[in-house]
């Protein structure tokens, strides 16, 4: 069968949660492979509707096993909320798995999360404060603390102590805060490391094995290439790649497995947090699109930056993830639109620019250069047929793909998990 790699082509929140939900159903692995619980997507089907921070979508199908690999940064906290409020709805969880490698929240990343923030004052990047930044640092720095270290105490405490001692001289010497009780910590992990214990293995193997095998595996990716470190709006951006390459460092599989690579496209385009966003509408037809397609974040509540959708980003992000396929959702958001506008080039002084610039004081001064598409103005969410999408939705996703050079596979017309276009099922698993 086939390995696909599901990732976000803009600044995340595309719906990846909802594409991967749809095509789990027919999986035997998928798993989680970067970000943390500063991802966070609603998913509404037949058992109710949730919030996933850290679990992943397939977990709704009960022949699907559901790994959160060693890319990902887990807050026990969460995870254990989201685990307890699956089981109060019906869903088993006893095919989750989590990774004995991924790294551990702890709570003084998150509260140096906050205390950088503000220390950066004006230029704050506007995270989620989620203690991102600081776990993925940690990492790199060998200062983390590993799921795995949770079930030997004698290690996770030495691991801790030598932690902890750093953090605290942070917290007392540069920031001026109260430092954090080692003991405290110690007992609440270890109470969550009792409670993780039979989810915690290694799983790397398990990923690969089904690989090899030619089992359906889906590789599920967090936030948007725009956020990348490398590619994306640095340095606002965030701390773990959401790119298609990190799918094979995130879960331990070997590029030349992935046999997929699906980008998920909202139809316009959003951002939330600080940084660079040429579209950006800051009018009436942002705030109607926010308000149709209530873009706020699942994590923080916060309004999206609503605009048109950015070609130059997208197709920069075609390149970098090596996207095969697009999947285009919120496409209905436009129904009542009498025009669309794309934009197709950035205008920088004298110059016009095709390519997404690396240097953001460059980004920050292009304008963008628009084509206006005509609108359908008819309501397509009950649409499952592409050929019965009026000409004006076609056109619009045709114009897409050109400019794209991807083809769009997958559209999705509204939130439930019905209510999809699939363009050409056969190309499907
Ligand atoms: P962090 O990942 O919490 O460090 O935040 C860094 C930047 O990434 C901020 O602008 C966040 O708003 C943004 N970000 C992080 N996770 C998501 C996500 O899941 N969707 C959209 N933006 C995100």
């Amino acid at each position: 069968m086939t390995v696909i790699a599901i990732v976000g082509g803009q600044w995340g929140d595309e719906g990846k949660g909802k594409i991967t939900d749809l095509l789990a159903e027919k999986a035997k692995v998928v798993a989680r492979f970067s970000g943390g619980d500063n991802a966070g997507h609603t998913v509404i089907n037949p058992y109710g509707e949730f919030q996933l921070h850290l679990v992943p979508s397939g977990i709704f199908y009960p022949n699907v096993t559901c790994i959160i690999s060693n890319g990902v940064a887990i807050n026990p906290a969460v995870i254990l909320t989201e685990i307890d409020d699956l089981h109060n709805h019906g869903v088993d969880t006893g095919r989750l798995l989590i990774s004995d490698r991924a790294h551990l929240i702890m709570p003084y990343h998150i509260l140096l999360d906050g205390l950088e923030e503000e220390r950066r004052n004006k230029g704050a990047l506007g995270t989620t404060r989620r203690g991102i930044g600081p776990v993925f640092a940690d990492k790199v720095a060998r200062l983390g603390i590993r799921t795995g270290d949770l079930l030997d105490k004698d290690i996770f405490w030495s691991r801790l102590s030598a932690a902890l001692e750093l953090k605290n001289a942070i917290l007392k010497k540069v920031y001026r805060v109260s430092p954090l009780s080692l003991e405290e910590i110690y007992d609440q992990y270890c109470h969550y490391g009792e409670q993780l214990a039979p989810f915690i293995r290694e799983t790397g193997s398990i990923i690969r094995e089904a690989a090899i095998k030619g089992a359906f595996v889906l590789l599920e990716g967090a936030q948007g290439a725009l956020l990348d470190p490398d590619f994306g709006t640095y340095p606002y951006v965030t701390s773990s790649s959401p790119l298609a390459g990190a799918s094979c460092i995130g879960t331990g599989l070997g590029p030349r497995e992935i046999d997929r690579v699906m980008g998920i496209f909202k139809a316009y385009s959003t951002r939330v947090g600080a940084g660079p966003m040429p579209t950006e509408l800051k009018d009436e037809i942002g705030d109607l699109i926010r308000k149709k397609a209530h873009e706020y974040g699942a994590t923080t509540g916060r309004p999206r930056r609503c605009g048109w959708f950015d070609v130059v980003a997208a197709r920069f992000s075609v390149q970098i993830n090596g996207l095969s396929d697009i999947a285009l959702t919120h496409l209905d958001i436009y129904d009542s639109f009498p025009s669309i506008k794309i934009c197709t080039a950035y205008k920088f002084n004298d110059e016009v620019l095709t390519s997404f610039p690396s240097d953001i004081a460059i980004l920050e001064k292009c304008q963008p250069i628009y084509e206006e598409l005509d609108g359908w103005q008819e309501s397509i969410s009950g649409i499952r047929n592409f050929e019965k999408l009026p000409v004006g939705a076609r056109n619009y996703m045709s114009r897409l793909e050109d400019l794209l050079t991807c083809p769009i596979n997958i559209v999705s017309v509204g939130p439930k998990r019905r209510q999809i276009i699939l363009v050409k099922p056969s190309t499907l698993p």
